[in-house]
């Protein structure tokens, strides 16, 4: 049980798991239920096979390219996670200068423990450098309030700040059930908060993720009652549930539905993403009300355990979205410059990262999110030039031999 000398994201991983308190690592590690789908999202990825080319003039290698039309360094980005300073208490603010300095986007969650405001100015912090192509970019995570006052207020402060895209989250009406959460009975540290509800004039407080708090018991109740568990039970029993998971019953709307993408659409010029297609239904649905962006997600396998894997959902939502002005992108279970390179030869614009970045925060801070940005840039560049591509157009359909079947 050493740390390691980091020189890949499983190192990382290593190194986190050497380190972190078990209701913080439980916590970023699970998937829901049996994990199948968190095993899978990894899996699936090596049973695609590579088709490189030779002989090309490989000397130099460009991973640059375009969010929405916004230039970034490279196809690999930051998934929004909550509660980043459970890794390290520099949290989302070390996340954000590593993105400054990575040059690449991050998409930072509605449940941070920053501030919006915060976590931006602290990215703005570094000074960009001229000398390389590339912005820094920072897109936010919405979740949908019940209150809808409170969620707009939210958008009203990140349009202002200069985030420039909603990524809506839309597989989360409930929190998928985390078993080790739940035995854990997960809840954040006292001196954290889900900061950006803690202005005293939001209806949307933290109180609720405090298990002393009479409405997450209520919820938890109610969460048990909706799970089968019985009517009234002893306080012992209603304890035992996942802080995070009950703050959702109380207070994420389930009625979620495509008609309040098109609210959000009405009361925005932001580009707005939506995050947890896996269909090439919700694709078309998601095409026709006219997002800019699709993040084929499964939540890192932490909703619905089952569910196909990101790389093999991704051909499907591509498919039905072609010719249709739509981005789309892919996080889970991308650990390897290769995975990133298999996402793009099927067609992807970008993927996220969501575990690494914690690995990379809970080892380092800023620098660990540095490195395990750098360290997967670096297995793209290389994957590159050994399959022959210069850039990152050059990735195509040919690169890969899906599955047992023909070439697609
Ligand atoms: C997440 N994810 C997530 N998604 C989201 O939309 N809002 C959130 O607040 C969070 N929070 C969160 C916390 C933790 C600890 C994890 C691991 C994940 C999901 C995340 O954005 C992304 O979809 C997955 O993490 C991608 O899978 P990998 O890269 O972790 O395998």
């Amino acid at each position: 049980d050493q740390q390691l000398v980091p020189i890949s994201l499983t190192d990382l991983e290593h190194n986190a798991h050497v380190t972190m308190s078990i209701n913080a690592l439980d916590y970023y590690r699970s998937g829901a239920n049996e994990m199948q789908t968190l095993r899978d999202n990894q899996d699936a990825f090596s049973r695609i096979r590579l088709r490189p080319r030779i002989l090309r003039d490989v000397s130099k290698v460009d991973t640059t390219t375009t969010l929405l039309g916004h230039p970034v360094s490279s196809p690999i980005c930051i998934a929004p996670t909550a509660m980043q300073r459970l890794a390290n208490d520099a949290g989302e603010k070390a996340t954000a200068r590593a993105a400054a300095k990575a040059k690449t986007c991050m998409i930072l969650s509605s449940w941070s423990t920053t501030t919006a405001e915060d976590t931006i100015a602290a990215g703005r912090e570094i000074p960009v450098d001229t000398e390389t192509p590339g912005l820094p970019l920072y897109w936010f995570q919405l979740y949908v309030y019940k209150d809808r006052v409170a969620t707009e207020q939210l958008i009203r402060r990140v349009e202002k700040v200069g985030y420039k895209a909603l990524v809506i989250t839309v597989d989360t009406p409930f929190l998928g059930r985390r078993l080790a959460d739940v035995r854990n009975v997960f809840k954040l540290p006292p001196h954290m908060t889900m900061a950006n509800f803690e202005n005293k004039d939001s209806k949307v407080t933290m109180a609720t993720i405090l298990d002393q708090e009479e409405a997450a018991m209520e919820a938890a109740e109610a969460l048990l009652e909706k799970n089968g568990a019985g009517k009234k039970k002893e306080t012992r029993v209603i304890r035992q549930e996942s802080s995070l998971a009950a703050y959702v019953v109380s207070q994420i709307d389930p009625t979620l539905s495509w008609k309040d993408i098109a609210w959000v659409r009405s009361i925005t010029k932001l580009p707005i993403v939506v995050k947890g297609v896996l269909t090439a239904e919700d694709a078309i649905m998601a095409a026709n009300i006219g997002v800019e962006g699709i993040l084929v997600s499964n939540h890192g396998g932490r909703q619905l355990d089952g569910v196909l894997a990101t790389i093999d959902a991704l051909p499907e939502v591509l498919e039905a979205v072609r010719g249709r002005n739509v981005e789309v992108y892919l996080d889970g279970g991308v650990r390897k410059g290769t995975d990133v390179f298999k996402a793009l030869a099927l067609g992807a614009k970008a993927v996220f990262l969501g575990r690494p970045i914690l690995w990379g925060l809970a080892h380092d801070g800023e620098e660990g999110v540095s490195l395990a940005l750098s360290l997967l840039k670096q297995e793209l560049d290389l994957a590159m030039a050994l399959a022959g591509c210069c850039k990152i157009s050059d990735i195509t359909r040919d690169y890969v031999q899906y599955g047992h079947a023909a070439r697609l």
